[in-house]
Formats: C-alpha cells, sequence, structure tokens
C-alpha cells in the first residue's frame, strides 16, 4: 500500500531536552509540501555536531528535536515541484543546500546557500513548520535541515541529492558530514599543493580525512596532534607522517606552537583546527609559517566563546580562516566524492569503527567520547 500523500509512523530518537539521552519513540512524519522530499533513511552515523548540540552549548539549538545529519536512505515520495529526486532514489541529505539561485550559489565563492538557511536554523522547513510530531501530537523541530534519526525524514529539495545506487548506503551517509567535510577542507578551502606540510589538531573523522585529503595532494609532512594516544593507530592509514600527543609528547616546557614550528623548520604552511577548542585554533594559528601559512577552523566551538591571538601574527602573513561542509557544493559535487570512493582513491568505509541497532543510539553517542572509535553506523532495519 502506498504511504505517498499520508503521515507515517517512524521510529525516531527525540532529543526533548539539552544534556539527556535521546528518547526513542515512534513519532508522526507528514507528507512532503511543494518543494519538499520525504526519505526513508537506512543509515545514519553520529557527528561531534549532534553530540554539541545534545550538549546544550549550541546556540541554535532547540528542543524538542530530531537531531542527526549524517544519512542516507532512500526517497519515499516527494512533493508538488520536486524535479530533482524521485520516488526510489538512493540519496545523501544535505545540511548545506544548494539551490543554484541565491546570490551565494551564484557567486562562485563559496558552497554555504541561503536559500533555506534562515529556517533551518530555526529548526523548521522552507514554510516555517515542522514535518514532526510525536504520538502526544506536540511538534518536534527538524535540525540542520537534515533529522536523519528519524527513519522517515522531509527535507528541502535543495538539502538532498541522489548518488549511485551501487554505492553502499552506510558509506554513503558518512559523505554526509565528516568525510567531507574533512577532505574538502584540505582539498579545496585550503588547496594544499605538493610538497606543503600540515597540521591537523584533532584526529577524529574530520581531522583524518583533512589527512587523507593532505596525502592526495601530496604533502610532504602531515603532523596529527591529538591527546588522546588512542588515535595514533590511525596515522598510516590515512597518510599522516606523525603524531604528537601534547599531553605527553612536549619536553621542557616546550609548548605544542614550538614543537610544531621546530619539527617544520619555522611552521606549517597549512594547519587545520579539527577540535572545535578556542584555545586549540589560536595554537593552530600560531604554527603556521610566518608570510604565508594558513589556518582553517573547522571545529564548532562553543556558544559565547571567541578566537583571539596578537594582529602582528596576521600582519605577518599568516591567515585564519573557516570552512563549512569542506566547502564542498553538495548537490553538484557528491557525485564526484562517491565516483573517487567507488574507484578506491577516497576511503570511506575505514571510518566505521562500530555498527549498531538504531535503538541503541544513545550507545552510540557514549562512542564518539570512546578510545579508538571514529564513526557508529546506525542501521534502521534491526
Ligand atoms: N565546519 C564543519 O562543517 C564541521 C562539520 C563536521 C564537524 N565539525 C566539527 O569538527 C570537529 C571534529 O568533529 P569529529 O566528528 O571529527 O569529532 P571527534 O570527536 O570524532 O574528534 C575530535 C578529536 O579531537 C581530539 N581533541 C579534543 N581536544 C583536543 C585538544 N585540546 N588538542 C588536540 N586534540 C583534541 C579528540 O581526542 C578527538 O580525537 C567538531 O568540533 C565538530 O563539531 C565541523
Ligand atoms: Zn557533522
Ligand atoms: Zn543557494
Amino acid at each position: 500500500m502506498s504511504t505517498e500523500g499520508k503521515p507515517i509512523t517512524s521510529l525516531a530518537a527525540v532529543a526533548y531536552e539539552a544534556g539527556k539521552p535521546l528518547t526513542v519513540e515512534e513519532i508522526i512524519v507528514d507528507p512532503p509540501k511543494a518543494h519538499e522530499v520525504r526519505i526513508r533513511i537506512k543509515k545514519t552515523a553520529v557527528c561531534h555536531t549532534d553530540a554539541y548540540t545534545l550538549s546544550g552549548a549550541d546556540p541554535e539549538g532547540a528542543f524538542p528535536s530530531i537531531l542527526g545529519h549524517e544519512g542516507a536512505g532512500v526517497v519515499e515520495s516527494v512533493g508538488e515541484d520536486v524535479t530533482s529526486v524521485k520516488p526510489g532514489d538512493h540519496v545523501v541529505a544535505l545540511y548545506t543546500a544548494e539551490c543554484g539561485k541565491c546570490k551565494f550559489c551564484k557567486s562562485g565563492k563559496t558552497n554555504l546557500c541561503g536559500s533555506v538557511r534562515a529556517t533551518q536554523g530555526k529548526g523548521v522547513m522552507p514554510d516555517g513548520t515542522s514535518r514532526f510530531k510525536n504520538k502526544k501530537g506536540e511538534t518536534l523541530l527538524h535540525f540542520m535541515g537534515c533529522s536523519t534519526f528519524s527513519e522517515y525524514t522531509v527535507v528541502a529539495d535543495v538539502s538532498v541529492v541522489a548518488i549511485d545506487p551501487k554505492a553502499p548506503l552506510e558509506s554513503a551517509c558518512l559523505l554526509g558530514c565528516g568525510v567531507t567535510t574533512g577532505y574538502g577542507a584540505a582539498v579545496k578551502s585550503a588547496n594544499v599543493q605538493k610538497g606543503d606540510t600540515v597540521a591537523i589538531f584533532g584526529a577524529g573523522t574530520v581531522g583524518l580525512s583533512v589527512a587523507q585529503g593532505a596525502q592526495a595532494r601530496g604533502a610532504s609532512k602531515i603532523i596529527l596532534v591529538d591527546i588522546n594516544d588512542a588515535k595514533k593507530k590511525y596515522m598510516h592509514e590515512f597518510g599522516a607522517t606523525d603524531f604528537v600527543n601534547p599531553t605527553k609528547d612536549l619536553q621542557n616546557g616546550q609548548t605544542i606552537v614550538e614543537k610544531l614550528i621546530e619539527m617544520t623548520d619555522g611552521g606549517l604552511d597549512f594547519t587545520f583546527d579539527c577540535t572545535g577548542n578556542v584555545k586549540v585554533m589560536r595554537d593552530a594559528l600560531e604554527a603556521c609559517h610566518k608570510g604565508w601559512g594558513v589556518s582553517v577552523v573547522i571545529g564548532v566551538a562553543a556558544s559565547g566563546q571567541e578566537i583571539s591571538t596578537r594582529p602582528f601574527q596576521l600582519v605577518t602573513g599568516r591567515v585564519w580562516k573557516g570552512s563549512a561542509f569542506g566547502g564542498i557544493k553538495g548537490r553538484s559535487e557528491m557525485g564526484g566524492l562517491i565516483k573517487d570512493y567507488r574507484e578506491g582513491s577516497l576511503k570511506v568505509d575505514e571510518f566505521i569503527t562500530n555498527r549498531r541497532a538504531f535503538k541503541e543510539i544513545n550507545d552510540a553517542f557514549e562512542d564518539l567520547h570512546a578510545g579508538d572509535s571514529l564513526r557508529t553506523v546506525l542501521d534502521y532495519t534491526n
């Protein structure tokens, strides 16, 4: 029996309150309106940004909501005027939309898109309403335009891309955020070149993806900096050449900035913050080579946090910049990443360290903070 045009009962994990575990329950998902797409999510993973919003540190975090933004599935139905995807298509949800028509999209200078930004930030669809409610009839908000922690979700048609159905959905879902964010930051936002030296603070999925992007470009030195020694085992797999744990590997009062400058004869060509810690962001900038070093902020800092450095650092040629979703335009560039993955030049499967049934989602949040785990992929079908 077709579900098209009807509300669907869906398994979901509801974030009712900051700092509390998610509640796994059945919710009601309304059909898609014009320019909207209802997706049956098959696989979703937990990114650090979900944990950050759930913790209450996100100024835009609103509750109750359906979190999740690394997800892939199959289109169940589409609303009026949707031409880019059709029922049955395999898709990845995109938290960075691409409309192709707004000032941002037309600029050719950024992957940010203004089309759904205002409503996405408020947790509603572009018409200002939500498609989710719980069984008591209470409205549940959307998150990052994706809400992949519901088996059925509704997204704007500019926030979804069809992919090659031969790509496994459990891998495709990681291209919805972590892998694409890090890889794109290296090859697009920073545009690392052959022979460059690179330091990456934070060896999670994002940081290790920066490493593989830098390796793809032929960087001569790729230094991972992480306070968790358990991450060291991944260095060679993703192309890093060195690993420094600032809590253990610094001697005689040396700072991490001094250590990195010493290791690279004056500083790095590129550094990346993949921690969200504003002190680390400062170290990353100051470890850059005088005259040309570029530091890219990827990590999401807690509400109210600010970055600082002496202006002289910039006057003497260091550049501070940021990157969202790796500078990648989701609808026009996802196909290329999927192709790279299928041809073996982009590692994705290697980031899947844990697999769980969707109902174990709260354990997946614990995995993110534990030992050597990178990504836990959740499966709705068991
Ligand atoms: N800009 C974007 O588009 C975007 C997209 C995805 C994620 N993010 C952000 O990127 C960051 C990384 O995400 P992730 O999913 O890889 O997270 P993760 O939790 O898997 O990895 C973070 C790593 O940083 C390390 N770390 C923490 N504090 C450190 C410190 N002081 N010095 C060195 N290392 C430290 C941790 O040990 C961990 O290995 C998060 O802040 C996340 O919110 C940004
Ligand atoms: Zn993310
Ligand atoms: Zn746009």
